[in-house]
């Protein structure tokens, strides 16, 4: 037996914190966490075992030789190998919970599992929980005088499943209507629907990513896991304020809040799941699951739960996940017993949509040390590898949000969002080549990272005086102007040069919001490598995740200090990771479970604890030399 970590769970099930399986022919060795299946463990990390029932137990197909380490004889595995087998150290990789070290021999497929690349170049293995099956049923005779939904689950032996009364009540009616030629609808253990004749062609789902301002959906074919439409819209809870704590505020404000709130979430997921069905030409009925990725305050109000204790200290959530859920619970009109699965949060600040997002940048599968930042008003970050993750957030404010930024603005057509400071001049890269009139998130770190770099702006994060910029280039030095008895930096004159009504300029105040941001993110990635007795050199990736940080320079981004000081190709974008993630829930059971099981692996940090955070902020305002 191998040496797995000695470290047990918690949970007291006698687990070891993690094992290392290494799977032949494909010579991939991989830390997992203690208890998980063998199946499990290898559909996490891209390799495919032969299943029909998808780690239920019951198809007997998933056949692996165990050539290192002990794992017992479980009662299925003695009915499906010969005794000779058993001793050859043949086992049914859905029954074996991985307790120590293992090597693993997966025999070639006899079926070609469909694969799909979804997240952080993730290859998941199509698994929906979602399972169709067509089935011609004999008719009922005095002699055969099973019940309906016996004979729909004789059919289906390989699958153990229950049946809700919604199912029940229209049964009968379906299956002689159809002369017992339907299709049965499985999700995870629940018939959900049996429809007349063949439609095992046709299921979809929908991944959601509920965030503060923009709601994004994703309607998927779970036959193919190729993406049928994807729609985006604002939240529409707009109204009540940009960010997190505006919405909870509302709600301790106006005891009608709350409704209204949950109301406007489901309304905006509605009207997307309208768009996205009605785009991908599929009746509603065929979309069977939903899964949602939000941040912690965004789920509760969908889920019409008081946001309240979030928002104040010790900031509780109600529940970190979420059981039992249907779609309907969403406000989301699909088939009308389609479950829902609700990503779970890790913390009051560090949500269900980041816990997909780890999930689909495989944060905890990797050996590699990396660091993960979704920049936003509420920062979160997390870093580790395969080993440990420690996590935590910032409040960064909404200086990348632009919303308290004088000429900031969204990421729409006529933001600046690069910004280049050449020896004579400025040029402007903005969106969709428009006229300038403000400056997005990535515009204005940009913008100081340019200041800084040429020097118009001190490492203290002051513009430089007249007399300072004496010998700078004319252009350069007339753009530094004084606006509201603050000095200022025009970027781009809209009128006439001079005039600075019209121009979209930086402020000094400005940078002093972006200074606090990026002091607050700096802190808390700087305290969590200390945490982990990590130097931010030995940080081998930076993925910048969300819709704010995928679009961030990375030279910029190092330049002002927002991310370490890294060899430029070690930080990339991650894009939307959060809805990412929830694809990669849809289309793969085990992949919702790991999900899920992030919950308990990833150590959350509880920053404004340290006695040292102010001081450690404090140092990071500076921009590095
Ligand atoms: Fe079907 Fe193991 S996956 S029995």
């Amino acid at each position: 037996m191998g040496a797995a970590e000695e470290t047990h769970d918690e949970a007291g099930t006698g687990a070891p914190a993690r094992v290392r399986l290494r799977f032949a022919p494909s010579d991939l060795d991989v830390k997992v966490p203690g208890g998980v299946t063998v199946f499990d463990a290898a559909s996490w990390n891209g390799i495919a075992i032969d299943s029909t029932c998808g780690g239920h137990g019951t198809c007997k197909k998933c056949r692996v030789r165990i050539t290192a380490g002990e794992v017992p004889v479980s009662k299925l595995d003695s009915r499906a190998f010969t005794p000779d087998e058993l001793r050859d150290g043949w086992r049914l990789a859905c029954r074996i919970t991985a307790q120590a070290d293992l090597d693993v021999d997966v025999p070639p497929l006899v079926t070609r599992p469909k694969a799909a690349t979804v997240g952080v170049g993730r290859q998941v293995i199509l698994r929906p929980s979602v399972v169709k099956r067509h089935l011609q049923l004999e008719e009922p005779t005095l002699s055969d005088q099973r019940t309906d939904v016996q004979r729909v689950m004789d059919a289906m032996d390989d699958l153990e499943v229950r049946a809700g009364i919604d199912v029940l009540r229209t049964l009968g009616k379906v299956l002689r209507d159809a002369k017992w030629d339907v299709t049965a609808v499985v999700a995870d253990d629940e018939l959900i629907a049996v429809e007349a004749g063949d439609t095992t062609a046709r299921r979809f789902a929908i991944a959601f990513d509920l965030g503060t301002t923009t709601v994004v959906a994703n309607l998927l074919d779970l036959d193919t896991g190729t993406p049928v439409a994807v729609r985006s819209m604002l939240n529409k809870q707009q109204p009540f304020g940009a960010d997190v704590i505006s919405r909870i505020s509302a709600t301790m404000m106006d005891p009608d809040a709350l409704g209204k709130l949950r109301e406007l979430a489901h309304e905006t997921l509605a009207e997307l799941t309208d768009e996205v069905v009605a785009a991908g030409d599929v009746a509603p009925e065929e979309v069977y699951e939903v899964v949602l990725a939000g941040n912690a305050t965004m789920t509760q109000i969908a889920l019409g739960i008081d946001p309240e204790p979030l928002g104040v200290a010790p900031f509780v959530m109600t529940s970190d996940g979420y059981d039992g859920l249907r779609a309907t619970d969403l406000g989301v009109r699909v088939h009308p017993n389609a479950p829902a699965t609700v990503f779970p949060s890790l913390g009051a600040y560090v949500g269900g949509d980041i816990t997909a997002g780890i999930l689909a940048s495989g944060l905890d599968r990797d050996r590699r040390l990396r660091l993960f930042i979704d920049v936003g008003t509420n920062c979160e970050i997390a870093v580790g590898n395969q080993d440990r993750i420690v996590s935590t957030a910032a409040p960064a404010g909404p200086a990348f949000e632009a919303a308290s930024i004088q000429c900031g603005m969204r990421a729409a057509p006529g933001a600046i969002e690069i910004v280049t400071i050449t020896d004579t001049d400025v040029e402007l890269g903005v969106i969709d080549d428009a006229e300038p009139v403000g400056m997005c998130g990535s515009g204005l770190v940009d913008a100081v990272a340019e200041l800084v770099r040429v020097g118009l702006l001190d490492a203290s994060g002051k513009l430089i005086t007249d007399e300072e910029a004496a010998d700078r280039p004319e252009a350069l030095r007339r753009r530094l102007v004084t606006v509201d008895d603050q000095r200022a930096f025009v970027l781009h004159w809209a009128g006439e040069p001079g005039d600075t009504d019209q121009a979209v300029y930086l402020s000094q105040r400005d940078v002093r919001e972006l200074q606090f941001a990026k002091a607050a993110i700096a802190t808390g990635w700087a305290l969590l490598l200390e945490e982990l007795e990590i130097d931010p050199s030995e940080v081998q990736q930076v993925l910048l995740a969300g819709s704010f940080g995928s679009y961030l320079s990375a030279a910029s981004a190092i330049r002002i200090g927002l991310v370490p000081k890294l060899p430029i190709p070690r930080i990339i974008s991650a894009g939307n990771v959060a809805g990412e993630g929830a694809k990669m829930a849809v289309l793969s059971r085990q992949e919702r479970h790991a999900g899920r099981a992030l919950i308990d692996e990833i150590e959350y940090v509880e920053l404004s604890d340290r006695t040292d955070f102010n001081d450690r902020f404090v140092e990071q305002l500076a921009f590095p030399p």
